[in-house]
């Protein structure tokens, strides 16, 4: 049994939680897009664990772990983690696999990130700033990527970054009067990351296809949510990479069909960090109050997270383009204590109204949420474990969202913990 766990809003929806979870009964994680603009939180007992790069199942010391290809790495960031891990005496070796076709991120990444966000000014896209868009535009261009591969042959990655980084100083120059980067340094650097990565660093895919064929299951972390899918989110706001379930295929070398179940990991409401349209944005107290009973705060940079009701109409969308299953709906726990709650089922664009999710930036940012308001509940929920045990609002909540969004909701996050989970 192969599945797929993704996030189907704008990100930090829970998947940490839920692949550490369904990692218990996984042989294999796999991490296939993104990078470290990732932050998926698990926590164990009293211990909190933020990772950007590892695959959330890396904290269970019998996991095999995989950085799949279309993964970009960046090793400052990958060698952080795994030490972090290990000073906790979780031990990466032998089971951490990266492959060598996924692409690394450099600093010269990161500054241009940077000086491009700092430069569009209140244009700005609101990216991670962590290398990610400049890093998949060199893997598109071709010319100027540096693979996982490249640091096995160091003589070659010397000329290599030399020419790229005096193409880079050029541009930086021309377009922001930056400073000029030292591609010595860049090197030097880089022979670190080969000195501890290559150890890693195979052909994932050939691995992933020999333990399928062996009868291993292999658990697909999706990172960031499916409304930030460069193809198929609200772009320009989104990432750089397929981040829906459609990007698995490509972004590990096996195919949807090996797939048997694929999880939508969805908020009780919904939150977005960086720009972009939001139909359902509660920008006055009833935001205010649901980023801070979830502690709405971003896992990779601290940003206050932008909270609103839970949007139907981009769920049902990132369902449909995602073959989603079942949904595993997270913070409902967050939502207590509210009089009232409302779901948006159709928004108004004009004179017209619609339930299917338009991508198109014109008609999303004039869409209205049209909401059914429903009653909330006030019991403490943190503890309970079995749906029936619920309060009659709280079930009605879920089984309103379940109508809603056409799938069911098959596990309940009532707080962050492991323990404070309902499977249905
Ligand atoms: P991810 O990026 O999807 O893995 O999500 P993040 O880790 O960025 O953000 C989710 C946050 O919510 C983390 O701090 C989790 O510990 C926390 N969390 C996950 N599930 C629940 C839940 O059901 N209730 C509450 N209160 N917190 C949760
Ligand atoms: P996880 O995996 C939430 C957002 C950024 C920005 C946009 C582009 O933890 O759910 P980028 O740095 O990727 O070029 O930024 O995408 N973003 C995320 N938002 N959770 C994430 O990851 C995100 N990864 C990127 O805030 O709006
Ligand atoms: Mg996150």
């Amino acid at each position: 049994m192969n599945s797929c766990i993704v996030g189907l809003q704008w990100g930090d929806e829970g998947k940490g939680k839920i692949v550490d979870i369904l990692a218990g009964h996984s042989d294999i994680i796999v991490r296939y897009s993104g990078g470290a603009n990732a932050g998926h939180t698990v926590v164990i007992d009293d211990n909190k664990f933020a990772l950007h790069l590892l695959p959330s199942g890396s904290v269970r010391a019998d996991t095999i772990c995989v950085i799949a290809n279309g993964v970009v790495v960046d090793p400052d960031i990958l060698i952080e983690e795994i030490d972090t891990l290990a000073q906790k005496n979780i031990s990466l070796n032998n089971r951490l696999f990266i492959s060598e076709n996924a692409h690394v991120v450099l600093d010269y990444h990161k500054t241009e990130d940077r000086l491009r966000e700092e430069s569009l000014g209140k244009n700005k896209l609101g990216t991670t700033i962590r290398g990610i868009g400049p890093c998949y535009a060199d893997k598109v261009g071709r010319n100027y990527a540096i693979r996982m591969a490249d640091l096995r042959d160091l003589e070659k990655l010397e000329a290599k970054l030399q020419k790229i980084v005096d193409y880079k100083n050029k541009i930086f120059a021309a377009l922001y009067n930056a400073e000029p980067m030292n591609a010595g340094q860049i090197f030097e650097k880089c022979k670190f990351f080969s000195a501890r990565l290559l150890g890693f660093t195979t052909n994932t895919t050939e691995l992933l296809h020999k333990a399928i064929a062996d009868g291993k299951s292999v658990l697909f972390e999706g990172a960031q949510g499916s409304l930030l899918d460069l193809d198929h989110g609200t772009f320009p706001y989104v990432t750089s990479s397929n981040s829906s379930s459609l990007g698995m295929s490509a972004g590990s070398g096996v195919p949807a069909g090996m797939v048997n179940k694929f999880f939508g990991v969805v908020k009780a409401y919904t939150t977005r960090v960086g720009a972009g349209p939001f139909p359902t944005e509660q920008t006055g107290e009833i935001g205010r109050s649901i980023r801070d009973k979830g502690n709405e705060y971003g896992t990779t940079t601290g940003r206050p997270r932008r909270c609103g009701w839970f949007d139907a109409v981009a769920v049902s969308y990132a369902a449909t383009i995602g073959a989603i299953d079942s949904i595993a709906l997270m913070h409902l726990d967050t939502l207590t204590g509210f009089k009232e709650l409302k779901i948006c089922g159709a928004y108004k664009i004009g004179q017209e109204q619609t339930t299917f999710f338009p991508t198109d930036l014109a008609k999303l940012s004039r869409a209205e949420a049209v909401y059914e308001t429903v009653p909330g509940w006030d019991e403490d929920i943190t503890g309970i474990n079995e749906f029936h045990d619920l309060p009659a609002n709280a079930q009605n909540y879920v089984c309103l969202i379940e109508d809603k969004t056409g799938k069911p909701v098959t596990i309940i996050g009532v707080g962050p913990k492991r323990s404070q989970t309902i499977f249905r």
